[in-house]
């Protein structure tokens, strides 16, 4: 008897560190906000894609559905030309997950330090993959079609940090010797990249 009482106990103490450990923070939903104004996405209509990475995104989050304030989550589509990419990139409040609806897609995110571990998959038609919440990924259209995808994200505003833009095309720009030294490269090939972002 005693003993049993012990065993709940423990399982009781057990269960209630466990709760703590497993908190989240509470959720952000105050209300719900239907916005009134008939949104026409776009969604339908695909986008421009000769540029220099050779994508192109459209973005549903809050900004076009007033809705979706509060409610935590997003969608984007994107647009691949043959051989283009959505450049190496984080989102910083959000995990995704996209699913190719046309083409294959090579797709890829590496881990945090110190591993750095690569996770690379190619993507067909109807295929998903999920890019975890922070971590820089890619998505790479290696055929000679068109790609399309869409994504959802875990927040009403994913934000997002393009690798290469936000090192050799802040403003204003880092210290080409800074850079120079953790890139190993020479200043000059630095001061290329800088003038390229
Ligand atoms: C994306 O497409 C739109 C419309 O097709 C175009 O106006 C815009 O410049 C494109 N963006 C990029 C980065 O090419």
């Amino acid at each position: 008897m005693i003993k049993g009482v012990h065993f709940l106990a423990i399982v009781a103490l057990l269960s209630l560190a466990f709760s703590l450990v497993s908190t989240f923070d509470p959720s952000p939903l105050q209300d719900i906000c239907v916005a009134i104004d008939d949104h026409k996405s776009g969604l339908q209509i695909p986008k421009n894609t000769e540029n220099q990475v050779g994508s192109n995104v459209t973005t549903m989050n809050v900004d076009q559905i007033l809705g979706l304030n509060t409610i935590g989550i997003s969608l984007v589509r994107i647009n691949y030309a043959p051989y283009g990419q959505n450049a190496v990139h984080t989102h910083p409040r959000a995990t995704e997950i996209l699913v190719v609806v046309e083409g294959t897609l090579l797709v890829g995110f590496v881990t945090s330090n110190p591993k750095n571990r690569l996770f690379t998959k190619i993507r067909k038609k109807g295929d998903v993959f999920v890019f975890p919440i922070d971590l820089i990924h890619v998505q790479f259209n290696a055929g000679e079609t068109n790609v399309v995808a869409f994504a959802g994200s875990s927040s009403q505003n994913a934000g997002a940090i393009t690798i290469v833009n936000a090192i050799f095309g802040s403003n204003p720009p880092i210290n080409a010797n800074v850079l120079a030294k953790a890139f190993q490269l020479d200043m000059n090939f630095i001061e290329a990249l800088q003038k390229k972002f």
